[in-house]
């Protein structure tokens, strides 16, 4: 396993590595979550690369940039069991050096859901990404089911700029109770881990209820988490799961995803029905 921490070096370490190479995108903190994907990576290409950089253009300027947490040594220890290859951890003047001014800017599915309340989010996610696509030029790009609109839009990039990686979607990985993993998980209290779980009891409504009108499913969704005193909805959306137009009807493909703080913590999860 071989860290890298600029551009030139990881250019020259990689020339010449055996095909399919893949790399999985994270902002480290890592947990099972993440190490599902790596293994999964891993398993699927010969060479296999893992990216930690907490990237400032995807925060807001009242977000938890300043606390995300940064936990390198803890990070590298979980890797080593991976058999991952290279690690590209840059600092962040390696990635916006002074004078930088190229953005990518995915218009529409990016303005909706986590867009209309984290402006500019996407576009750094889009940047950000098109940045580390081209400096590692993986031939498949490993991602998590449970930032579902992150992955609509870095498909369309990957479409619209003929970027040509094989995106690879896996499963969410789940704490035995239901709560999604999320490096974020850490910000909360006992109180509010366990009042965290409401966000996946809410899916669940809408998993097994037998109801076929989006707004009557959310309506019972809404009821489920205002029970709950330290939870506070950003939104519950039923969506097309290509699109992310609202639906009307239920037709075999939705997307049920939510955004709820508990206590200061905002977190997101979803489910596909
Ligand atoms: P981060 O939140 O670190 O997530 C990195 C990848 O891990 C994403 O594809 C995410 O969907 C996946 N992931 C997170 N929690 C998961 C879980 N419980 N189960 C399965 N996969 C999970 O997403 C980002 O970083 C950034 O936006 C990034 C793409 C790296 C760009 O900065």
């Amino acid at each position: 396993m071989e860290v890298i921490t600029t551009v030139a070096d990881f250019r020259g370490a990689t020339r010449s590595v055996e095909r399919p190479m893949s790399l999985t995108p994270t902002m480290g903190a890592l947990h099972e979550g993440h190490i599902s994907l790596i293994q999964r990576a891993q398993e699927e290409n010969q060479t296999s690369v893992v990216s930690i950089f907490v990237n400032p253009a995807q925060f807001g300027p009242s977000e938890d940039f300043g606390r995300y947490p940064r936990e390198m040594e803890h990070d590298l220890n979980l890797l080593h069991g991976t058999g991952v290859d290279f690690i590209f951890a840059p600092s962040t003047v390696e990635m916006y050096p002074e004078g930088f001014k190229t953005h990518i800017e995915v218009e529409q599915i990016s303005e909706k859901m986590e867009g209309s309340y984290r402006p500019n989010h996407f576009r750094g996610v889009a940047t950000i990404v098109c940045k580390l696509l081209s400096i590692i030029r993986p031939d498949r790009l490993y991602l998590g089911q449970k930032d579902a609109q992150q992955n609509l839009v870095i498909k369309r990039l990957n479409n619209d700029l003929n970027l040509g990686v094989e995106i690879v979607v896996c499963p969410t990985v789940r704490e035995p109770d239901g709560l999604a993993l999320s490096s974020r998980n850490q910000y909360l209290n006992p109180e509010e881990r366990k009042a965290a779980t409401v966000l996946h009891r809410a899916l669940l409504l809408a998993e097994e209820s037998g109801r076929t009108n989006p707004s009557d499913i959310k309506r019972d969704m809404i009821a489920l988490i205002e029970s709950e005193p330290l939870a506070r909805i950003d939104y519950v959306s039923i969506v097309d799961a290509d699109s992310l137009d609202k639906l009307g009807e239920f037709d075999g493909h939705a997307l049920v995803a939510l955004a709820v703080y508990i206590g200061d913590t905002r977190l997101i999860d979803n489910v596909l029905i």
